[in-house]
């Protein structure tokens, strides 16, 4: 692998003011790049954000196969959650989302939030919340209920010390009640989001089978992080965690195992237009 060092470093210090922030997109296999610590330095990530693949078979190109085995999936989960844990900084936030599936065979439901979470627990991390996120427009099931939420786990590595804006993310009051003054409510641990459907990927151009609501993806960094901080995503996709950092002021790193989503993904993350303050800088790197 190339050396990494300064450009890593320089991600992580971000003291260059002639961008307004950084992004490095690696091509490369997660469970390797994030063992690399020229790249990714010990306690050096404010805010981890992914959402790895499922095991559904989604056709995300040649480079890997999204086949399913319980216990290698959990395996999987482990590695990144030991990297993770150890890149984070002692304040930082790790933001897991993952869905229940039915298995292919019996088509019994497995619950992955469940698998993730015990993996997840065994590299040192503590739940703050499992956020169950809604949402319409799924496969309508006739022989159970159809599935209608996917759960994000959001781990700390210190309880009493972790990055929480509450004011960044309130939402409207449910009454009009004219003797609250506040400014608006705590939005709970229940979201309503609507999925990116095929309609909309067509409307904006995104060829990937599963792209993140950009506004849940804003959500979580305005609350779990601060401009100029710098946000990882492990399994990046189509770039949507690297896109909302761009806009909300914050680095980004996205690690991505399939080449052909380079492309995208920069054209998700450059600014459509470049004034002085959105210039942003945008290198890839293959790992
Ligand atoms: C569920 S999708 C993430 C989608 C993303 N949240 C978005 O908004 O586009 C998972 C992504 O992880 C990638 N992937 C799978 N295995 C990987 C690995 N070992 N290392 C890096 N990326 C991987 C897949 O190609 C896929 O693009």
């Amino acid at each position: 692998m190339r050396n990494l060092n300064k450009s890593g470093q320089n991600l992580v210090s971000n003291t260059s003011n002639s961008f307004s922030t950084k992004h490095m997109l690696i091509i490369g296999d997660a469970l390797e790049v994030l063992k690399d610590r020229d790249l990714l330095p010990k306690e050096s990530i404010n805010l981890i954000v992914t959402s790895p693949p499922y095991g559904l078979g989604k056709d995300y190109g040649d480079t890997f196969r999204d086949d399913f085995n319980l216990s290698k999936w959990t395996e999987m989960v482990e590695k990144v959650g030991v990297e993770a844990h150890t890149i984070l900084k002692s304040n930082g936030s790790f933001f897991f989302n993952v869905s229940p599936i039915p298995d292919k065979k019996t088509s019994e439901i497995v619950p992955l939030d469940s698998y993730a979470y015990m993996a997840l627990k065994k590299c040192g991390f503590q739940l703050r919340n499992k956020i169950m996120w809604r949402f319409h427009n799924m496969q309508n099931c006739t022989k159970r209920l159809s599935g209608r939420w996917e759960a994000i786990l959001w781990f700390v590595k210190d309880l009493e010390k972790y990055v929480f804006n509450l004011d960044a993310i309130r939402v409207p009051y449910l009454t009009n009640d004219s003797r609250i003054t506040g400014t608006g409510r705590n939005p709970t641990d229940v979201w309503f989001f609507h999925r990116i459907n095929n309609m909309t990927k067509n409307k904006l151009g995104i060829d990937h089978p599963c792209v993140y609501p950009e506004d849940m993806i804003m959500r979580i960094v305005k609350m779990s992080s601060n401009p100029g901080d710098l946000i990882l995503d492990p399994f990046v996709g189509s770039g949507t965690t690297m896109r909302v950092a761009r806009m909300l002021n914050r680095n980004s790193i996205g690690i991505e195992i399939n080449p052909k989503y380079e492309k995208l993904v920069r054209k998700r993350v450059e600014p459509e237009q470049t004034t002085l303050s959105s210039r942003c800088m945008f290198e890839v790197i293959r790992a």
